[in-house]
């Protein structure tokens, strides 16, 4: 499969991130931890994912001790499914939350799957442009079971096993009244980024502020008729009531 091949890139953002690995670490390992190390204690991991952890600390600083179970030694899941299914599930961070600790950053971004093969369906219908599970499990289901460490991948198979849909929050949503089709905007040439941000940059996908000022300085915000409005005004598009409102 296509994303296996790109193991490489994954060793090279790797090195990029472990100094906020260890950084994290640190914040979520706490005072316990740090006094363990002074005392010359042995930090023991308790899953794969903090096994990478620990790994990324002792890195930084060799007098620590750290001892990896054999249960926890496996490679799966990476460190980077660690960081961007906790990151996805960060409560502070924008955007709702989700039932699933799902990142683009991940998917979109570092695996680079295509936008269109999740988002194939994008029109009006309230779910038609998320993916379906069985879509998520043409690729989950041939993951090792160490992935069940990951509270997402197992939210993902219960799902599965109970053909139950996966309830998504709404991100973007405009009201009923308002007409809008991805199909004429897609094929005019815009990007998918030209109006949901650097999703691909994004573990947690929130509404990308967008806010624009007319000359008479009132600002309009995204998904705002002024929002539509403008743009379709600096293209030559439509602005007849009719055309957005039936
Ligand atoms: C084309 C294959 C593919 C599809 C389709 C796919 N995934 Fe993934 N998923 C991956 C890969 C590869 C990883 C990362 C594995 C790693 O690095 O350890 C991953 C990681 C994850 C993780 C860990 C956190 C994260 O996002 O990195 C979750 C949760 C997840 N996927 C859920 C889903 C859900 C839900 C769907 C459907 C909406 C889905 N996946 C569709 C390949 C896929
Ligand atoms: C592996 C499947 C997958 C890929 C690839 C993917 N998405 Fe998604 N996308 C999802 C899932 C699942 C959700 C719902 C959960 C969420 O919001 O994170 C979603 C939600 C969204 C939403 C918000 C929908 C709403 O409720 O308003 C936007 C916008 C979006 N994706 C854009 C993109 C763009 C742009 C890309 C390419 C850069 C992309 N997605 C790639 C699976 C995917
Ligand atoms: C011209 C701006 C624009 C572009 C370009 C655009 N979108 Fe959207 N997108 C929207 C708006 C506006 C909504 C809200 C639609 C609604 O509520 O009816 C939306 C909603 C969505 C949703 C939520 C589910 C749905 O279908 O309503 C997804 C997923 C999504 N977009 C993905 C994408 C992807 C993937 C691309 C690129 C192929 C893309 N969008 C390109 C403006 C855009
Ligand atoms: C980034 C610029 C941009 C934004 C933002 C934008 N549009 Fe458009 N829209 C266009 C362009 C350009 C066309 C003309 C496409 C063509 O004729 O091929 C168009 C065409 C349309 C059409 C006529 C084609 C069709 O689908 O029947 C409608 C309706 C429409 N837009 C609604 C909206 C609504 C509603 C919003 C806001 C939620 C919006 N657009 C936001 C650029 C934009
Ligand atoms: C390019 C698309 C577009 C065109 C053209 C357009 N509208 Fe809208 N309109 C919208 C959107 C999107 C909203 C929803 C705004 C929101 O939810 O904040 C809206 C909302 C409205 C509302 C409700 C405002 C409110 O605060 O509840 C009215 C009334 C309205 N439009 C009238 C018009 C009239 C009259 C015209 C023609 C002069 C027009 N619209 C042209 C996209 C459009």
């Amino acid at each position: 499969m296509k994303w296996r091949v790109r193991g490489r890139r994954l060793v090279v953002v790797g090195s990029s991130v472990s100094l906020l690995v260890a950084a994290v670490l640190i914040l979520a390992a706490g005072p316990e931890a740090v006094k363990a190390a002074d005392s010359g204690e042995v930090l023991v991991a308790g899953s794969v994912c903090e096994a990478h952890e620990l790994r990324a600390r002792a890195e930084q600083d060799p007098h620590l001790q750290i001892e990896i179970p054999g249960a926890y030694a496996s490679p799966w899941p990476t460190r980077e499914a660690c960081l961007s299914h906790a990151a996805a599930g960060d409560p502070d961070a924008p955007g709702p939350l989700q039932p699933i600790q799902f990142s683009h950053k991940h998917h979109a971004g570092l695996y680079e799957i295509d936008c269109q093969y999740c988002h194939t369906g994008t029109d009006r219908s309230p779910s038609a442009g998320v993916p379906s599970v069985q879509l998520c499990m043409g690729c989950h289901q041939q993951f090792v079971p160490a992935y069940d460490e990951l509270e997402g991948i197992r939210t993902l198979k219960d799902h599965w096993e109970r053909k139950a849909p996966i309830e998504w929050e709404q991100v973007h949503r405009l009201p009923e009244y308002v007409q809008f089709q991805h199909r004429a905007h897609v094929q005019a040439g815009f990007e998918c980024q030209d109006c949901h941000g650097p999703v691909e940059e994004m573990d947690k996908l929130y509404l990308t502020p967008d806010t624009k000022w007319w000359p008479w300085l009132l600002p309009t915000q995204k998904l705002e008729m002024g929002w539509c409005v403008q743009c379709h005004r600096e293209n030559g598009a439509t602005q007849d009531c009719l055309a957005c409102h039936y």
